[in-house]
C-alpha cells in the first residue's frame, strides 16, 4: 500500500461557498495561487452552480479564467448539470466534480433532484467530460449522517457510489457533510465499499470537523487503505443547504498530522499556513484551526514553527 497521501484542497470551493463575507475574485485567485505554491496538486477551484443557490461563487467563470495555472496541478470545479458543464468548458475546465447525496432528503434540498434524478442528470455531463478527457470525481454527501433523516446506513452510501462509478468516474468521494461521523463508521464504510468492488484508489474521504472527529476519521481511513483526503486551508467551509454544517478539516491540521506520522504528501505546512492566513484576513477573522493557532512543531528543538504572520 502506498505511503503517499493525496491532499485534495477544497478551500476555494467548499471553504468559501458558505461565507457571508464577499471575497473579491482577485483575492480568490491569489488564495488558489498560494495553495499551489504550498505544493497542493489538487485544488477544487469553484462551482458552476446556480448563482442564486451559491451567490458566493457566482464569479466562477472569471475566476477559472483568471487562475495562474501551475504545471502538474489539477483544478477541479463543481458542476451540477449540463448548464454548469457548458460554463465550465467555456472557462477552460479540464476536471469536474458532480455531487449528489446518500439521502434523497439532502439531495433534494441541495440540488433540487432526488438521487435517481441526479444520476440521470449526471449521465450526459460525465459522458461529455469523459469524451473531452477530463478528470471526473463524484461526491456522495451525507454519507455518515443527514441533517434531515439522521444516521445513514453505509450500504445506501455505497449503493449511490456504485451507480456513480457506473457512469465512469475516476473517484468517488464520501462526504461527512455535517461532521457527525466517527472512526468506526469510516472503517465500516470503507469495508463495505471495497467489499462491493470499489477499489481503494477510487475512494476519497471528505470530513468536516464540526464535532472534532475529522482527524480521527482520517486515521481510520488511512488504516482502511484510503489515500485521498479533502481539506480546506484555514478550516473554512460548510454547505448552506446543510443546517449545522461547519468547517472542513483544516489543511494545516491534516498536513501536521501526516508529516508527524511519516506520510508523504508534497505539501509545505508553512505554505499552507500562508494561504490560510491570507484567506482568514480576507474573511476578516482570526485563523481558528488548531495548527493555525499553535503552529507546527520541530521535533529536533521542541519549538513551535511557522507561527509568523
Ligand atoms: N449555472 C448557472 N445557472 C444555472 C445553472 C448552472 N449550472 N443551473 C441552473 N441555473 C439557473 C437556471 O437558469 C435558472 O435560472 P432562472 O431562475 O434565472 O431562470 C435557475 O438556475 C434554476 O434552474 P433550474 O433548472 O430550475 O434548477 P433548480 O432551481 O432546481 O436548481 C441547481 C438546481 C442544481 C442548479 C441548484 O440547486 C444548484 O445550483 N445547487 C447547488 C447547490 C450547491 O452548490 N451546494 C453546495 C455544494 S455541496
Ligand atoms: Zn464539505
Amino acid at each position: 500500500m502506498s505511503e503517499r497521501v493525496r491532499i485534495y484542497e477544497v478551500g476555494p470551493r467548499d471553504g468559501l461557498q458558505n461565507e457571508s463575507a464577499a471575497v473579491p475574485t482577485e483575492a480568490k485567485i491569489r488564495f488558489i495561487e498560494l495553495l499551489s505554491e504550498a505544493g497542493l496538486a489538487e485544488i477544487e477551484a469553484t462551482s458552476f452552480v446556480s448563482p442564486r443557490a451559491i451567490p458566493q461563487l457566482a464569479d466562477a467563470d472569471a475566476l477559472l479564467r483568471g487562475i495562474g495555472r501551475r504545471a502538474g496541478v489539477r483544478y477541479p470545479v463543481l458542476v451540477p448539470n449540463t448548464r454548469g458543464l457548458e460554463r465550465a468548458e467555456a472557462a477552460g475546465a479540464d476536471a469536474i466534480a458532480v455531487f449528489t447525496a446518500a439521502t434523497d432528503a439532502f439531495a433534494t434540498r441541495n440540488i433540487g433532484m432526488t438521487i435517481d434524478e441526479s444520476i440521470e442528470a449526471f449521465r450526459p455531463v460525465l459522458a461529455r467530460a469523459r469524451d473531452r478527457g477530463w478528470w471526473r470525481r463524484a461526491y456522495v454527501s451525507t454519507a455518515f449522517g443527514c441533517p434531515f433523516t439522521g444516521w445513514v446506513d453505509p450500504e445506501s452510501a455505497v449503493a449511490v457510489a456504485l451507480r456513480l462509478l457506473g457512469l465512469g468516474i475516476d473517484e468517488v468521494c464520501f462526504g461527512d457533510t455535517i461532521g457527525v461521523g466517527v472512526p468506526t463508521q469510516v472503517t465500516e464504510l470503507v469495508a463495505r465499499a471495497t467489499a462491493a468492488g470499489i477499489r481503494h484508489e477510487q475512494i476519497a474521504l471528505h470530513f468536516h470537523d464540526t464535532r472534532g472527529t475529522a482527524l480521527a476519521n482520517v486515521a481510520a481511513g488511512l488504516a482502511g487503505g484510503i489515500r485521498c483526503f479533502d481539506a480546506s486551508a484555514g478550516g473554512t467551509g460548510g454547505c448552506p443547504y446543510a443546517p449545522g454544517a461547519a468547517g472542513n478539516l483544516a489543511t494545516e491540521d491534516l498536513v501536521y498530522f501526516l508529516d508527524a506520522s511519516g506520510w508523504e504528501h508534497g505539501t509545505s505546512l508553512e505554505g499552507v499556513l500562508r494561504a490560510a492566513r491570507f484567506i482568514a484576513g480576507e474573511l476578516g477573522r482570526p485563523l481558528e484551526s488548531k495548527v493555525g493557532q499553535a503552529g507546527g512543531w520541530d521535533p529536533e528543538s521542541g519549538a513551535a514553527t511557522s507561527r509568523g504572520t
